[in-house]
């Protein structure tokens, strides 16, 4: 089989995002598994806060269109997200919400049809000294309701102002094992996932 398709998407639209940094470590070990990542730049895809008489007056944004596309291309998604008071951010569930919306013309209903039976993984960052790993338990289940199968390997840095560097660096090999892990299994789900469906 080819090579599978990943999306790695961030939840923080910082630019010194921490979780970026961790998502890059993600990515690092699906691509070694034998995947091939495409990064979503969030800043490339603004999306309005879903408002359902927007969706009915103008239909989905362009933004959620693209990605749309780009997860029906996809064999699955890594997902990195910061952890606001204990839930994953805003900015994620925003952007797949508007993802899992049916097209004016119906022609993807249901709307997470580009998701379904997909691979994912998840991983988080904080500068704090619980890593964000109170979001992934929510993550995982919002994950999970839009169709993803989502792999139990998951990864949670905690201090990641200290452990990741802003050149790609990891301090401890612990820590980059557990990340690129998450990446491998992604790829490894993703490629028997697709062997099924042939
Ligand atoms: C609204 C808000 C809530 C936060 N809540 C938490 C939290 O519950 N746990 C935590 O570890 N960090 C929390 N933080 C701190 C974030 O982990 C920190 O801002 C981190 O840098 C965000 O990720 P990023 O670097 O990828 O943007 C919070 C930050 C914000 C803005």
């Amino acid at each position: 089989m080819p090579s599978p398709r990943l999306l790695a998407l961030c939840g923080s639209a910082r630019r010194d995002s921490y979780n970026r940094r961790a998502l890059a470590v993600a990515m690092t070990g699906a691509r070694e598994a034998g995947a091939e990542l495409t990064f979503i730049e969030p800043r490339e895809f603004v999306m309005p806060l879903y408002d359902g008489d927007l969706e009915a007056s103008e239909g989905l944004p362009e933004a959620a269109a693209r990605l749309q596309q780009l997860f029906a291309e996809h064999d699955g998604v890594l997902v990195a997200t910061p952890e606001y008071n204990g839930f994953f951010t805003p900015l994620l569930k925003n952007t797949l919400d508007w993802v899992s919306r049916p097209l004016p013309d119906g022609s993807n209903r249901p709307g997470t049809i580009h998701l379904r039976g997909k691979a994912a993984g998840l991983v988080t960052a904080s500068p704090g000294a619980l890593g964000g790993i109170r979001a992934l338990q929510h993550a995982r289940l919002y994950l999970a309701n839009l169709g993803l199968v989502v792999v139990p390997e998951q990864a949670a840095v905690p201090a990641a102002d200290k452990v990741l560097g802003a050149d790609g660096s990891v301090a401890d090999d612990r820590t980059r094992s557990m990340l690129e892990g998450v990446g491998s299994a992604v790829c490894k789900l993703a490629t028997a996932l697709a062997k099924r469906a042939d």
